[in-house]
This record gives C-alpha cells, structure tokens and sequence, in this order.
C-alpha cells in the first residue's frame, strides 16, 4: 500500500504520516527531507541556496545516507534551513536529481530498522502527483496560514529554538508562494485527493478521518 501525503508547511503532514504509518506498518519517507539536505550542504560550505549550479552539484551527488546523517544537524529543522530548503525545491534541475532516491523508496521500502514493510507512506509537496501518481490514497493536509504559522512557533519554542510568531508568519506565507508558484512540481492537490482542512481539527481527529477513508478502501 502506497499513501502519498501532501500540503503546504506546518499543516501537520509529519505527524499524521508517522501515525498512519505506525498503525498499517509501512515505512515513512519524509521527503522535505532531500531538499533540507542540499541546502544544509550548500549552507555548511559557505554557498548561497540560490546558486542553482552548486545546489545542482549537491543534489547530483546526494546519497540517503548523507541526507540521513544531515537531518541529524541542528539547522537541519531550522527557519533557515526550511528557506534554504524552499528555494532549491524550486530549480528544476535539483528536482530531477532527487526523483529518483525518493521513487526508488517506494520499491523496497524498510523501516530504519532495516526491516522490509509491505509500502510506503510519503509525505511532501508533490508525492502524489509527481513521485507516486500511482498512489492507492492520496492526502493533500491544509490549514490556514495563521495556524500553521502559530504550531510552528510553539514547535520553535518548546525545542528551544528562538522564535517570533510575526517571523514564522511571514517566512511561512513566504514559503507558500514558492512552494505554489514555482513552475516544477507546484504544490497542489492530485486531481485524487482527499483534501483535509486541519484548521479546526486536532491530531486525533486528523488521523481518525484519515483512517476511516483508508480503512473504507481497504476492508470493505
Ligand atoms: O516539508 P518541509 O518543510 O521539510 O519541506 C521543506 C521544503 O522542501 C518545502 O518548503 C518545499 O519547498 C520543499 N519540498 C518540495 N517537495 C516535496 C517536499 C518538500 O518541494 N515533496
């Protein structure tokens, strides 16, 4: 079983994808993840993230093991990481590099333990509508830009991390506008989505509805 869900920043993508995970026994591969790394890399050695040919250096070159040691970086869930991040997920040429390790996931997927799983949950921008269009659910999670900004603020500050709501806010709407302007793989729902709007809903009832829309396909 292949889950594939997406959505801009902070509308709780991770969460409901490590739970849902969690209970069908699927791996999970979160990939904002390849995009942080390269441009953690690029930030690590000095360059800027909008050097299009040094991030398309990086990207060529990445494994998922460098991508795996990277994530264990603080600036890897930094704001300026998830910038850095946002403005390489948007060249073309860095994006092609990248198909590849995230659709090849899907052909063996293991948990980090090394055990093999039956599928995949991916979370993203794209994940279901360029990396797995063949997906058998797919999810696009939203919330307004207020309340993203706000969880992100509280997750900044409960890891320590400093932060500014009115910050958050503006990085997160400057976010958005990349994510969903840019002309490779914009963010937008697959035309078979489920769209959810988390706004108004906890993380229990997130996961309750998504599970009844799996569970309605799946064991009926
Ligand atoms: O989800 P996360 O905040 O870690 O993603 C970081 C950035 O990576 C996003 O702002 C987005 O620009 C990019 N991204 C993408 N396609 C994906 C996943 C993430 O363009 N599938």
């Amino acid at each position: 079983m292949i889950i594939t869900i997406d959505g801009p920043a902070a509308a709780g993508k991770g969460t409901l994808a490590r739970q849902l995970a969690k209970k069908y026994g699927l791996a999970y591969f979160d990939t904002g993840m390849v995009y942080r790394a390269v441009g953690l890399e690029l930030l690590n050695n000095g360059l800027s993230p909008d050097d299009t040919a040094a991030a398309s250096k990086v990207a060529a070159g990445l494994t998922f093991a460098r991508m795996i040691a990277l994530s264990a970086q603080p600036g890897f869930r930094s704001a300026a990481g998830g910038q850095a991040a946002s403005k390489v997920a948007a060249m073309p040429k860095v994006r092609e590099y990248l198909l590849k390790m995230q659709q090849d996931f899907a052909r063996t997927p293991k948990l980090p333990t090394g055990e093999k799983t039956a599928g995949v949950v991916y979370d993203g921008r794209d994940t279901g509508t360029v990396i797995c269009p063949q997906a058998d659910v797919k999810f696009f999670i939203t919330a307004s830009p207020e309340v993203r900004a706000m969880r992100r603020h509280k997750e900044y500050l409960q890891k320590e991390m400093p932060s500014v709501y009115e910050d958050v806010l503006a990085q997160t709407k400057e976010r958005d506008l990349r994510d969903s302007s840019r002309t490779s793989a914009p963010l937008r729902p697959a035309e078979d989505a489920v769209i959810i709007d988390t706004s108004d809903m906890d993380i229990t009832e997130v996961f309750a509805e998504a599970c009844r829309i799996i569970d309605d396909k799946f064991l009926k």
